[in-house]
């Protein structure tokens, strides 16, 4: 039977980009993230993905990302695992169930409130995974949020749609709420949102983008002398490029050997606190 959802606001929308594109990246032969819910969820919904436009590029770069992201926030996990989670603009990622963390570990999945509806209708409840419907930029949007346990923060396709401010005050925000943790998102240059502006895989959210990009990953060391990178993990650099289709991956390959060009693509940056 397929689910019709209450319209969302285009900005909510922008979720059924990356579902979609996790769904695709599911039904190649050899996925990179291989998120069967995902799939399993753009099938149950009366939803035109075709006029999206997913594009390879979009597919193997969500799929990617979402990978590298689950591996920090798994990684982190394992090192504490009486930590809570927090998926910030989760759309209808089904990042809880990909990274199946002991019931000790508390996971929150934050989205405005009709996406935070949609989730409860699509996505099945566990005891330990919570939906908070909040806007991220609100002051007390995550106050029903533990204090006194470390988090795992991961911001999947969040940033672009923050202005610089927004942002900035989000991970204070989150710094003097948890004792410790990890912030994990993918990040942009201001080229990379240049060319999300302008590429017709990421039309629908063009006029959206906020965030001016941001070239130095060590800016946010800035933002509050607490925040400390991890490293910087270029996609164009990760062993799963070779399972790309052969034209991607040569690019890929090529453009591994300069920084430069690999931040040009999708950047995933952790950060300790
Ligand atoms: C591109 S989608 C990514 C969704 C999900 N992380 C994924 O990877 O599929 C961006 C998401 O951020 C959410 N979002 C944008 N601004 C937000 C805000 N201020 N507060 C809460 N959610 C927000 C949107 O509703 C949308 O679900």
């Amino acid at each position: 039977m397929s689910t019709t959802l209450p319209a969302l606001t285009p900005l909510e929308d922008s979720l059924f980009l990356t579902l979609y594109a996790r769904a695709l990246d599911n039904r190649r032969p050899q996925p990179i993230l291989g998120d069967a819910m995902a799939d399993q969820i753009v099938r149950t919904l009366d939803y035109d993905f075709g006029q999206l436009h997913v594009d390879t590029n979009l597919v193997l770069n969500v799929a990617l990302r979402a990978r590298k992201l689950d591996q920090v926030a798994s990684a982190f996990l394992a090192r504490h695992p009486d930590a809570v989670g927090l998926d910030l603009g989760a759309g209808l990622d089904t990042r809880f169930e990909r990274l199946a963390p002991p019931a000790t570990v508390d996971w929150y999945d934050v989205d405005f409130p009709a996406v935070a509806a949609a989730r409860r209708r699509l996505i099945p409840e566990h005891s330990n995974a919570h939906v908070i419907g909040a806007d991220v930029t609100e002051k007390d949007g995550l106050d029903t949020i533990p204090t006194d346990r470390p988090a795992i923060i991961v911001a999947d396709g969040l940033m672009g749609f923050l202005t610089h401010d927004e942002l900035v005050s989000l991970w204070n925000r989150l710094i003097g709420h948890f004792p410790s943790g990890e912030i994990v998102f993918n990040s942009y240059t201001r080229f990379a949102i240049w060319v999300a502006r302008h590429a017709r895989g990421t039309k629908s959210v063009a006029d959206l983008v906020k965030f001016p990009g941001m070239d130095d990953a060590r800016e946010p060391e800035g933002w509050n002398p607490e925040l400390q990178l991890v490293r910087e993990i270029l996609l164009s650099r990760e062993p799963e490029v070779a399972q790309f289709p052969p034209a991607w991956r040569r690019y890929h390959r090529l453009a591994a050997h300069s920084t430069a060009w690999s931040r040009t693509g999708t950047i995933v940056l952790p950060y300790r606190f």
